[in-house]
């Protein structure tokens, strides 16, 4: 596998995308309870820079989800650490890097609802909406990703995604191409 020469998202794109999801959900949630519950190990690095540019104060949650073997997805989701008692009475936003066919992120919603948050809604980096499988769509979006054609499928690393663990510290997102 190999990087594209170019970056897909540079990191000025990311960091300017990631201020106006931060403006935007700074006036959505402003006086209320507000809880980021981050996916690891992918969303970590988006959360981070995210909490750090609303202008509200907020609270920071980490569960771990793996689902993924190299580009495929394994089928079965292993959700780890979820919190409970954090998020009851709390406005909880679901950060996630990729909504790819979405059954990530329905069955963290279904785990997450089960403590009673006063809202639930999901905020993602990426959004691969010809993939969905789950009925599951997120209230903020950084950016949309269609493939031109439906063999050119796009496989993106950096900026806290990985393929096999690699990758994850790239400042900007690049594509992954098979080498022949
Ligand atoms: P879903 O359950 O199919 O929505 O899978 C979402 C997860 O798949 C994301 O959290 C990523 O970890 C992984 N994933 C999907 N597409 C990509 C990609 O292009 N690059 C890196 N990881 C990806
Ligand atoms: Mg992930």
């Amino acid at each position: 596998m190999r990087l594209s020469e170019q970056p897909l998202f540079s990191e000025e794109t990311i960091q300017a995308r990631v201020r106006e999801l931060a403006a935007e959900i700074s006036l959505d949630y402003a006086g209320k309870p507000l809880v980021l519950v981050s996916v690891l190990k992918g969303a970590a690095v988006f959360a981070s820079d995210l909490l750090r540019s609303l202008v509200i104060p907020a609270e920071l949650e980490f569960l771990r989800a793996k689902s993924y073997a190299g580009t495929q997805s394994a089928g079965t989701i292993l959700l780890h650490h979820v919190p409970g008692e954090e998020l009851k009475n709390k406005d909880v936003l679901l950060i996630e890097d990729i909504l790819d066919t979405g059954e990530t992120i329905a069955a963290v919603l279904e785990k997450l609802r089960a403590h009673k948050p006063v809202s639930l809604a999901v905020c993602v980096l990426l959004d691969k909406p010809h993939r969905r499988a789950a009925d599951i769509s997120a209230r903020y979006t950084g950016f949309r990703l269609n493939p031109r054609t439906s063999s050119d499928e796009l496989f993106v690393v950096g900026y806290g995604l990985d393929y096999d663990e690699a990758y994850r510290g790239l400042r900007a997102i690049y594509t992954l191409h098979e080498t022949r």
